[in-house]
């Protein structure tokens, strides 16, 4: 994880830890960890979070993408209010984790409105593809790219993380920056991430994860519940959808759970860094 700890100022990382990728229990997900999991995965037949609600899997990716239509046009604003602008830092130790060079070719899958793309871009890398579901969040990312001038380098591809329009062997690296919580079935994802990656490529996945420390969590805990959707509530008239938000980071596998999964699609060298005590982790691999 080169570079993350020179970037941040040492109270936002606080743990690096290499991970030996335990087994652990994650009900519906653990039964398609393996890289054939296209062949078992039925959604029909499967349940699925959203936020804290059970839900039919087939519903997941239709209720994600209207969250995402809701939020779109105050997404850049709302992440700057919710994390205080610390979010700007992690994504700088992502990048910095990444260490581009003009010849890298990468791909950001759930690129949103493009920050991973603009930070590449503008630390050195060659090209990036951004890839994502939500046109809405496509076009914002688009004229913010004209906005800052930029307008070579970069492509724009709408498309599923789960099912990526792109040949294999393509990228060098392979980044996702708070999309795979909202992903329905992660392990085709990550499956994704390893057909699409050539050898020697690397994965990075910025995600938000569990708090290690007991105190931070406890103040965590009440200002996302809390203040998160509340926020959301006042600024962009939408608490449902920043429920939502707060919610699936709930969900989502800590940092080993994480571990194991990108280890059952193949990938290697897996490790993680966390940043601000685990509110956010850097998960990173390599296709050997
Ligand atoms: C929280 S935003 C993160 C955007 C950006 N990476 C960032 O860090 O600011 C999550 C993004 O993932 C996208 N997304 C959600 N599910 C997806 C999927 N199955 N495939 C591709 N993108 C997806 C959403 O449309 C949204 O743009």
């Amino acid at each position: 994880m080169k570079g993350g700890k020179r970037l941040l100022p040492n109270v936002l990382i606080i743990q690096v830890r290499t991970t030996l990728a335990p087994s652990f229990p994650l009900g519906y997900d653990a039964r398609m960890k393996s890289k054939n999991n296209k062949k078992s995965y039925s959604p029909k037949a499967r349940k699925n979070h959203f936020g804290f609600s059970t839900i039919n899997a087939v519903d997941k990716a239709k209720k994600v993408r209207s969250v995402f239509d809701n939020v779109a046009s105050q997404y850049d604003l709302m992440n700057d209010l919710m994390s205080l602008g610390i979010h700007r830092l992690w994504k700088s130790a992502f990048i910095d984790c990444l260490d581009p060079h003009p010849e890298m070719n990468l791909i950001d899958v759930g690129g949103g409105t493009g920050d991973i793309a603009f930070k590449f871009l503008e630390s050195g890398g060659g090209h990036v593809t951004v890839c994502d579901v939500n046109n809405k969040m496509i076009n914002i990312g688009k004229e913010r790219a004209i906005n800052k001038g930029i307008l070579t380098g970069i492509d724009w591809l709408n498309g599923d993380a789960e099912k990526l329009p792109v040949p294999e062997n393509t990228f060098d690296a392979f980044t996702t920056a708070f999309c795979i919580r909202n992903v329905t079935n992660m392990e085709c994802a990550l499956s994704e991430a390893h057909r699409v990656l050539r050898p020697g490529g690397h994965f990075l996945c910025l995600e938000f994860s569990e708090v290690v420390l007991p105190v931070l969590k406890k103040i965590y805990d009440t200002y996302s519940l809390n203040v998160l959707p509340w926020l959301g509530k006042i600024v962009a008239n939408d608490e449902k959808s920043y429920r939502y938000l707060v919610e699936s980071i709930r969900r989502f596998p800590n940092q080993n759970q994480f571990s194991s999964m990108i280890t059952n699609a193949g990938l290697k060298k897996v490790k993680y860094l966390n940043l601000s005590g685990g509110i956010a982790t850097i998960h990173s691999a390599w296709r050997i």
